[in-house]
């Protein structure tokens, strides 16, 4: 009903065409009113948008990266596409959630009806939704009244005419950072450390006190940037140059900045930025990392003693750990930071202590577990407490007279054997000449012997390119590699250096990295082609699925190179509906892959119900539709859109990945080739897996993209009926199901054949969805799935087609029964195989088609997918 309403409002909607404009290239109302509700597929051709102000100025959006990824509703500045209020950009909508305004406000709804994001309760029934051209989006009531406004919700932008009122505050989407308006200031704060402030609107150079008020709000006008006590009377102003819209935006960085359109173009002008400094936020570097402006730049590097470590930062090069807020540790041992090195957050904060010495100071810090480590002035004699979390540093060399005192890190283990530390200093002037050409010898004889190996490995490798064993890896040698894999990424190399050179090289992560990101490999999520899959999270903290590829394979697998070779092509293919790989690990005879992580699992999952546990949501058809032309258009990308084309070879539900906001993606993909041609017997490579096999793997004909598209076939007939083409009955619920016939007993393709040439569709479809399928819809999957199944490859679409078909771009084709007349034979073999063989795989032998003869004598009595 709702979806009917909808599309007749959209019928509607060029009806109203409100103001025609020059510049306005959307045609759209100012006002919606109830019972309006926008999916984004519904507005996809118009960007997302469907409201625009008066002048064009401003509009509303759904807007996505691109079709069927999830959506935020934002309010856009249409020239320069600058998104200056959103309602759910920390949890985007699933493409299949729509947003919907009824008399009770604005809500995003996920299709299956819970509510993602909504306004507050209503004082008062809304009657109209209305976007100004000050950027403000208001819902009305009856008689014009504001029942609620974007302007009084703000997230991290503040529009002219927008007030921030005291206790109010900007915060970015990643909650980093905030603005906060308080009754005497403005200020910024790094809230991942704890709230420590960065900036005061009262401290900064450019700002003018005209009174001493209590402040009310913060807002900004043609002339410049505001603090206003009660009554508008101002307390304290930045002025600005006059600007016609003026976009006030607190940034991911923690960076706040004033920005100006001055009514032409499609672009903004920073007229303000606060703080002024290129190494005045906590995250101007990297934690501990001292920054030092240069020129209109700055340079980040480690005080001494301390060396920049994966990502995070600098660690103490004695290879002690720094404390965390968390930790708490009670020998309070430190690591200083030196002179000349400052923190910019103490400029803004009074000292825990004032008047005490170094050691009472020292002794504050460790008293308390949430101290991470203190700064102390000595000429002041105060004492600064670095609470929960510290940022970069700041040089303070070049920066003049003032005294930024010294800093102490707090240290959790300080490192094994401490005698290198003490002997180091006291001894070394007598003992350098001795070490030193010891050192060299030693370094001479490892740099012989690696050259020695090089060229002895390179004759093997030219005398039996893929035949090699992987031999046993020599980790003498720890290089460090500079800034090629990612500035963070040391590795150990093996002595075919070369594999080095390979451009577009994913991340390469150390062995014992993945371990840790698995917590040794203890959440495994999957098993399926190569090996097995594990949950993983990295120090970045985003979740990966890591791919441990059986040590059983590796005798198969290509040498080192060529496996790199093959995954900087794998690593290097980017589609919205292809699993992106994130990196490897290849050392020794390990072979790993780290995945992006898609938290629903495979589509196997979602579909087939496993009998004894907890069944998945039911994929309603809306989604399995969806499901459907995203695998295919990601098939449709690695035959046709890469470099390369890739056949997959192991097309099947549990290959196809699905995420809660609404994400498909083809997994596995590239895999094929890592095989060694030596390997390369017809059975030993094949990777497919019964139930999804095109003939052609049997006939011994040419495999092909169409190969992918007949296992694509198989894959869309399991989700129009929601089980698995080979079994009986739909888990547990027993194949009672009156109203479908025999649909539910037997071979679903053959089915699916029959029904096809009776013109009976609908009951194809999953009998859990009772009534909730597309009727239109269920019979062109079942059609371009019948297609996808032609015996002869060259008759069967591509997966382009496929694509195009499914979501009613292209004309269905008639699929053709005299090419599928093989499945009535499979079929047959598998009725009359259930009662002995338990839903055993079996075909008959011997059929006519056309003129050849096929057979089909093979038994597959176990997957024909390479070893797992
Ligand atoms: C909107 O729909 C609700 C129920 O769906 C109905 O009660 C109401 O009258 C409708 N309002 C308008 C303005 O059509
Ligand atoms: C609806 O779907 C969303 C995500 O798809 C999920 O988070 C939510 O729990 C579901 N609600 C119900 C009632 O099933
Ligand atoms: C509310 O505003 C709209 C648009 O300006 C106008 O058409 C309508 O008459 C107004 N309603 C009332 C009750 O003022
Ligand atoms: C902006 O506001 C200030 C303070 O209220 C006022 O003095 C100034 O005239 C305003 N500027 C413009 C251009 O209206
Ligand atoms: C430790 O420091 C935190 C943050 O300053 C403070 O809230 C807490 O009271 C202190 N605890 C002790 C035991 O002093
Ligand atoms: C600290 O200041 C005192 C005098 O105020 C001075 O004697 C002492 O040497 C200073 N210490 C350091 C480390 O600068």
């Amino acid at each position: 009903m709702a979806s009917v309403l909808c599309l007749l409002l959209l019928q509607l909607l060029p009806l109203f065409r409100p103001r025609r404009r020059a510049s306005a290239s959307f045609l759209f109302t100012e006002f919606l009113y109830p019972n309006f509700s926008a999916s984004s597929v519904n507005y996809l051709d118009r960007g997302g948008f469907f409201l625009t102000s008066a002048s064009s100025t401003f509009s509303a959006s759904l807007s996505s990266d691109s079709p069927q990824s999830p959506f935020v509703f934002s309010i856009i500045h249409a020239p320069t596409t600058t998104v200056v209020w959103s309602a759910n950009s920390a949890s985007p909508a699933p493409y299949t959630a729509a947003l919907s305004l009824s008399s009770s406000g604005l809500s995003i709804t996920f299709s299956n009806g819970s509510v993602l994001w909504s306004t507050p309760h209503l004082a008062r029934p809304a009657k109209a939704l209305c976007l100004l051209d000050s950027g403000n989006l208001l819902l009305l009531d009856s008689v014009n009244v504001s029942l609620w406004q974007s302007f009084e919700h703000p997230i991290d932008t503040l529009l002219f005419s927008q007030r921030l009122p005291s206790g109010g505050s900007l915060s970015t989407t990643a909650g980093d950072y905030r603005l906060l308006v308080t009754v005497a200031d403005a200020i910024l704060l790094w809230s991942t450390g704890g709230d420590q402030q960065f900036w005061s609107f009262a401290g900064d150079p450019r700002s003018v006190k005209d009174s001493n008020a209590a402040i009310s709000y913060m807002s900004a006008n043609d002339s410049g940037l505001y603090l206003f006590a009660a009554g508008d009377r101002v307390v304290y102003t930045i002025s600005l140059p006059t600007a016609k819209i003026r976009i006030m935006r607190l940034e991911s960085g923690g960076l706040f900045r004033v920005l100006d359109y001055s009514g032409t173009g499609s672009s903004l002008n920073e007229v303000l930025k606060a703080p002024t400094g290129d190494c005045d936020l906590p995250s101007s570097c990297k934690q501990l990392e001292v920054c030092t402006t240069q020129g209109q730049g700055a340079t980040c590097n480690c005080p001494a003693g301390f060396a920049a470590s994966r990502g995070i930062g600098c660690t103490p090069t004695d290879g002690s750990t720094i404390a965390s807020a968390t930790s708490c540790v009670s020998d309070g041992s430190y690591r200083s930071l030196g002179s000349g090195i400052g923190y910019i957050v103490n400029k803004f904060t009074n000292p825990a202590r004032s008047g005490g010495d170094l050691s009472s100071c020292r002794q504050l810090c460790t008293a308390n577990c949430s101290c991470i480590g203190f700064f102390y002035k000595n000429s002041s004699r105060s004492c600064f407490l670095i609470k929960k979390q510290i940022g970069s540093l700041a040089s303070t060399s070049n920066g003049g007279a003032f005294d930024s005192g010294i800093g102490y890190i707090k240290i959790l283990s300080s490192p094994p054997s401490p005698s290198t530390e003490s002997s180091g200093g006291s001894s070394s002037p007598h003992l350098l000449p001795i070490i030193l050409p010891s050192i060299s010898v030693f370094l001479l004889v490892i740099v012989l012997f690696a050259g020695i190996r090089w060229l002895h490995r390179r004759r093997i490798g030219q005398e039996r390119r893929s035949r090699s064993p992987l031999s046993p890896v020599n980790e003498i040698h720890r290089l460090r590699k500079p800034s090629h894999f990612g500035d963070s990424d040391d590795f150990k190399s093996d002595s075919d250096s070369e594999e080095i050179s390979i451009p577009g090289l994913p991340t390469r992560f150390a062995f014992s990295d993945l371990v840790v990101a698995t917590e040794n490999f203890s959440t495994k999520i999957g098993s399926g082609g190569f090996g097995e899959v594990f949950k993983g999270r990295l120090p970045d903290k985003s979740l990966v699925a890591v791919k441990r590829i059986t040590a059983s394979f590796g005798g198969g697998m290509h040498g080192k190179k060529e496996f790199c070779t093959e995954i900087a092509v794998i690593g290097n293919i980017h589609h919205v509906n292809l699993v992106r790989l994130r990196g490897f690990c290849a050392e020794g005879r390990r072979r790993l892959l780290v995945y992006e992580y898609m938290n629903r699992g495979s589509l196997e999952r979602s579909l087939f119900p496993i009998p004894g546990r907890e069944d998945p949501p039911l994929l309603e058809w809306p989604e399995r539709m969806a499901i459907a032309v995203g695998a295919a258009r990601g098939l449709a990308y690695l035959h046709s859109g890469c470099d390369q084309k890739i056949v997959h070879c192991d097309v099947k539900p549990e290959n196809i990945l699905l995420d809660d906001r609404g994400g498909v993606k083809i997994s596995d993909f590239g895999l094929a080739k890592l095989i060694s041609k030596d390997q390369s017997g017809f059975f030993t490579t094949m990777r497919g897996t019964r139930g999804y096999l095109a003939p052609e793997w049997i006939t011994n004909s040419a495999i092909s993209d169409r190969t992918d598209v007949y296992s694509y076939g198989m894959v869309l007939l399991e989700i129009i009926r929601g089980r698995k083409n080979r079994s009986t009955g739909v888990g547990g619920e027993g194949s009672s199901s009156s109203s479908s016939g025999g649909v539910d007993l037997g071979y679903f393709p053959m089915i699916a054949l029959e029904m096809h040439e009776q013109g009976r569709y609908v009951e194809l479809a999953d009998p859990r969805l009772v009534r909730r399928v597309n009727e239109d819809e269920v019979r062109r999957a079942v059609r371009v799935a019948l297609c996808c199944l032609h015996e002869d490859p060259s008759i069967r679409p591509t997966m382009t087609g496929v694509a195009a078909m499914l979501d009613g771009t292209a004309e269905v084709a008639q699929p053709r029964s005299e090419l599928l007349g093989f499945l009535r034979l499979y079929g047959r073999g598998y009725v009359d195989s259930t009662g002995s063989s338990g839903g055993g795989w079996v075909a008959g032998t011997g059929t006519t088609t056309n003129s050849s003869v096929v057979s089909y004598s093979l038994m597959i009595s176990q997957e024909l997918s390479g070893p797992r």
